[in-house]
């Protein structure tokens, strides 16, 4: 059967708010890159768990049905800037039929956890 189409809304930064139709099966991050969402520094590692810029902070009804996170993605989350109790990464997200109409938003003021790391390092 061929895959269903869900609807989508992001919240940038900026509070500004972008509906999209993605595709079952991808990636939050992929449907940010497909869709060219204007997230600043979003998916700096291309889902590879090694940035915590894919940030995403889910309503809790929609994240208690999420399948749960691995454990190398609770540990990048715990760097996450902004970190909630309805946050994931979204690069480890797969869209589900069952998503659609759902609202995610990015944290306010992300940054780059390898940026961070390397300002350290140069110290
Ligand atoms: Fe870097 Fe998701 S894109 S951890």
């Amino acid at each position: 059967s061929p895959s269903s189409k869900v609807l989508l809304h992001f919240v940038n930064q900026s509070g500004t708010q972008m509906s999209v139709t993605a595709t079952e099966g991808e990636s939050l991050l992929n449907v940010v890159i497909n869709k060219n969402l204007q997230i600043d520094g979003f998916g700096a590692c291309e889902g590879t768990l090694g940035c915590s810029t894919c940030h995403l902070i889910f309503d809790e009804s929609v994240y208690e049905r999420l399948e749960p996170a691995a454990d190398e993605e609770m540990d990048m989350l715990d760097l996450a800037y902004g970190l909630s109790k309805t946050s994931r990464l979204g690069c480890q997200v797969i869209v589900e039929p069952w998503m659609n109409g759902m609202t995610v938003r990015v944290p306010q003021g992300v940054k780059d956890q390898r940026a961070t790391q390397e300002a350290k390092n140069e110290q």
